[in-house]
């Protein structure tokens, strides 16, 4: 199939098209900054509507993986501008030329369109973001259901794994600090459901393939605090736990407020897909044995 990645620089992303690539399909690889050498890489700002919609129409991808966003939730509530037009405004212009081209469109979305007084959300429970970054991808949400002909909202949570450009995430950042016998916080009272960006991208993949629609949740299978999971990580790295100190959310000067438990359930993907969400043990393992 040939499909268009957008992000395909990000931490998500790349995975996607290096495991695409190894499938077989086309694979364009849409970028900004960091430039990727894997498919065929492309140089473009989504916020840039006329070349984006020649891009598109030029390519007429079967599928498009729309990963990209400004996914900084502080860098969000004070950009407010950027964060509109990258997260909702990008998204709209993006399903639009799906449409055209028909393409299926799988938009990655975020635990954060949930306030997360309830956590486990189902894919039907009620979105109310609690920060400008949820609001965003929210907006995002509504734009593809709209106006993509067909698609996809594949939702996710606090994403980890190896990075291409070397950007930190949690698990990253958790392991160089332990690696120097440095101290880190962890909260104890906000809950996740933290996913690999490996099993992410081959949850999207399968979507791709199999042609799914709808919205679904794609992330681990096992809601955790942070601090659990920081502890989790620093026993499958074996790293001392010991450096791990509890912290809670009123600790932490954030600009933009979190949701207390934003944690997805993941039945249906579990029942849907055959790459199944993994728990967080089945995923640190996979982690451990990949190259970085
Ligand atoms: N990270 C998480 O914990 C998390 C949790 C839930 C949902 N999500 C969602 O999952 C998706 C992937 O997240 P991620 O962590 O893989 O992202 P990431 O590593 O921060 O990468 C973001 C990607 O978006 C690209 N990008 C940003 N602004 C762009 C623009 N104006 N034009 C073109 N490309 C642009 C970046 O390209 P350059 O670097 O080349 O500029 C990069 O490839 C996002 O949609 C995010 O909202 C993430």
């Amino acid at each position: 199939m040939k499909i268009l990645v957008t992000g395909a620089s990000g931490l998500v992303g790349h995975k996607v098209v290096e495991i695409a690539l190894k499938k077989g399909h086309e694979v364009y690889s849409l970028y900004r900054e960091h430039a990727v050498n894997m498919g065929v890489p492309l140089m473009l700002d989504i916020a840039d509507e006329e070349k984006l919609l020649k891009t598109v129409s030029r390519i007429k991808p079967d599928a498009i993986i729309h990963t990209a966003a400004y996914t900084d939730v502080d860098g969000c509530e004070a950009n407010r501008g950027i964060a509109w037009r990258v997260n909702a405004d990008a998204t709209k212009k993006i399903a639009l030329a799906s449409a055209e081209n028909s393409s299926h469109m799988i938009f990655i979305s975020t635990d954060y369109v949930f306030d997360g007084e309830k956590g486990l959300y189902l894919e039907d429970d009620k979105p109310n973001p609690i920060n400008y970054y949820g609001f965003t991808k929210l907006k995002g949400e509504e734009f593809v259901k709209e106006y993509a002909a067909e698609w996809c909202i594949a939702r996710t949570s606090v994403i980890y794994g190896w990075s291409l450009t070397g950007k930190l995430n949690f698990a990253t950042w958790l392991i160089n600090n332990l690696r120097q016998g440095r101290e880190i916080k962890a909260i104890t009272d906000q809950y996740v459901s933290p996913t690999l960006n490996t099993n992410l991208a081959q949850m999207l993949l399968e979507i791709v393939e199999r042609n799914i629609t709808g919205v679904l949740h794609t992330a681990g299978a096992t809601r955790v605090s942070r601090y659990e999971y920081a502890l989790k990580l620093a026993e499958a790295f074996s790293l001392d736990r010991e450096l791990v100190k509890p912290a809670t959310m009123s600790d932490i000067p954030w600009k933009a407020k979190r949701p207390r438990d934003s944690s997805l359930n993941v039945s249906k993907a579990l029942n849907m897909l055959n790459a199944k969400p993994l728990s967080l043990d089945q995923a640190l393992q996979e982690m451990g044995k990949e190259k970085h």
